[in-house]
């Protein structure tokens, strides 16, 4: 008996939280990392808010807050003053980190506390969340207590293609606005692969007019592209939410687009990914994508671009039968079509360090030599994970984004009949929200090099609105909880519970969601597969 006392004491000591008291948790995804409840509730309606005037710095959170609030719940609010009322304000506290936010909900005010503008939206956002989530009738009912939370990783990243399919500018949106309910906060905007180039580029205006023209299932559609006006918007829109925009120019290969438009800097193809790479032997190349990208970085102004470097073998077979290659080749001392790429990403990845850019790149790049203070890895290939261990040992900060389970057009049960599969594998729900991101660094030696993680949604099977819902509803808060939340926070089983109230909301918002407590939908929804539309895309 004694023995078993001093046993439990000893297991007490080690894992307090685990037997002293189980975490409580509130109705917020990602589910926060510390709370501490005191009882009872804050019952909040209609005009019971009242807003302190608060500090430029916390603008946008506060602004944002009371525009989603009156969206999602109809509420409104005074400024102190004006009525009488549960107090929202926000203060500065400069020992948090960027992120970092606590959130005390007391018996008759609410405070905000930040070191930064990020912190104070995650706090909104918790807020948020637990008034739309607590609201029955005209009221709105919180817990009181306090929350302290940050993120356990600073990239938490979802990325859309639109080459493939276009979706425009009130989608896109959308999908910020629901990142930021998540607290997701980089957005990574493929614009350029071989369907069609979607990026206004105001000196070489045939890139979008001509480029723009097709998608992966009609060659034929007419051009679809975001001007730079649009772009502005975008980015204006999603720095409000906090979120970080990555466009990615897709080199030296998936150029096709880019080729059509101006052939004269085509390096050739395959058979199968005809005119796929840029030239890289001709100066007048660099010279073309230097232009293109001082566009692009004036455009985008977090200061990263994603230049790709993937499946550049697709199409480099033709640098074999080209003298200008060849003497490239001979001149450099490059002995293969592997180092000629890596010599194009490193005079690219050059072009935008002298921009003040940082540059990312997809997991081929693990072994190139770019400056690892400069560059992030993208590690995508799940079947190589080696290649994951190779970007880690060169000293790369890494985002974590293998295809099974983070790329969302993978199928995610057993009977939906079209999208993506590795053999028989896919990407369920499950398996994404208990994918191990912490345990990949448990290394010493790679502490911190693992950036984050990111969902990305390829879109060759998405030629709807409907099916890139619902292939990214509800992986985006199972996503926002991979990123956010501590392994010790995780629970599926709370996060499902939870989950159930949020399709709710994508229900009034008209999203056509997967639903897992009903996974036969997509049977009955997707019944006749649109012209072109492929079971198993090539990767
Ligand atoms: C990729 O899926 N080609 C990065």
């Amino acid at each position: 008996m004694k023995l078993r006392i001093i046993y439990i004491g000893f297991f007490v000591l080690l894992f307090p939280g685990k037997v002293l008291r189980a975490q409580p948790s509130v109705a917020v995804i990602p589910q926060p990392n510390r709370i501490s409840l005191t009882g009872g509730e804050l019952t909040l309606r209609d005009h019971s808010l009242v807003f302190e005037p608060e500090a430029l710095l916390f603008r946008d959170a506060s602004e944002l807050f009371r525009e989603q609030l009156f969206v999602r719940t109809g509420f409104t609010w005074f400024k102190t003053g004006e009525a009488a009322g549960a107090i929202l304000a926000f203060k500065q506290n400069t020992g948090l980190e960027q992120e970092e936010y606590i959130l005390d909900m007391g018996p008759d005010a609410i405070v905000v506390e930040a070191s930064a503008r990020a912190g104070a939206h995650n706090a909104v956002m918790s807020l948020l969340q637990m008034m739309v989530l607590g609201k029955e009738g005209g009221v709105s009912r919180i817990p009181r207590g306090k929350i302290q939370d940050k993120p356990a990783f600073s990239w938490r990243g979802y990325m859309l293609d639109e080459s493939r399919h276009f979706f425009g500018v009130e989608k896109v949106k959308q999908l910020l606005n629901w990142m930021a309910f998540y607290k997701l906060n980089r957005f990574h905007w493929h614009l350029t692969d071989e369907p069609a180039w979607r990026l206004e580029i105001r000196k070489y205006p045939l890139l979008s007019l001509v480029g723009g023209i097709g998608s992966f299932t009609d060659p034929a559609a007419g051009a679809r592209y975001y001007t730079q006006q649009e772009i502005r918007d975008i980015v204006a829109y999603a720095a409000k939410r906090q979120i970080e925009i990555i466009p990615e120019i897709d080199m030296p290969g998936h150029a096709t687009a880019a080729n059509r438009a101006y052939p004269q800097f085509s390096g050739g193809g395959s058979r199968n990914h005809p005119d796929f790479t840029f030239h890289p032997a001709k100066k007048g190349t660099y010279t073309y994508l230097t232009h293109i990208l001082k566009e692009v970085n004036v455009l985008f102004p977090s200061g990263w671009v994603h230049l790709g470097g993937d499946e550049v073998s697709f199409g480099s077979e033709a640098w074999n039968n080209d003298r200008l290659i060849d003497s490239l080749k001979a001149g450099r001392k490059l002995a293969g079509n592997k180092e000629v790429e890596t010599y194009f990403m490193r005079r690219m990845a050059d072009s935008l360090f002298r921009m003040n850019a940082r540059i990312g790149v997809w997991d081929e790049m693990a072994d190139s030599g770019l400056p690892k203070e400069k560059t992030l890895q993208f590690w995508w290939r799940h079947d190589k994970p080696e290649q994951l261990q190779l970007a880690l040992k060169n000293g790369y900060a890494t985002v974590i984004c293998p295809r099974i389970p983070l790329y969302f057009d993978f199928v995610q049960a057993e009977n939906h009949r079209y999208g993506r599969k590795w053999g028989k594998a896919f990407g369920t729900l499950e398996a994404l929200y208990k994918y191990p991101v912490e345990d990949l660094q448990k290394s010493e030696t790679y502490k911190g090099q693992i950036a984050g993680v990111q969902g990305n949604l390829w879109t060759e099977t998405v030629n709807t609105t409907d099916r890139l819902d619902f292939l990214t509803f509800p992986r985006l808060a199972a996503l926002a909880e991979v990123g956010w939340s501590e392994s010790r926070t995780k629970n599926y089983d709370r996060f499902l519970e939870g989950l159930r109230k949020h399709l709710g909301l994508y229900k009034e918002e008209n999203l056509y969601f997967y639903d897992p407590f009903d996974p036969a939908k997509e049977e009955a929804y997707f019944n006749k597969p649109p012209e072109r539309y492929p079971d198993n895309p090539e990767d």
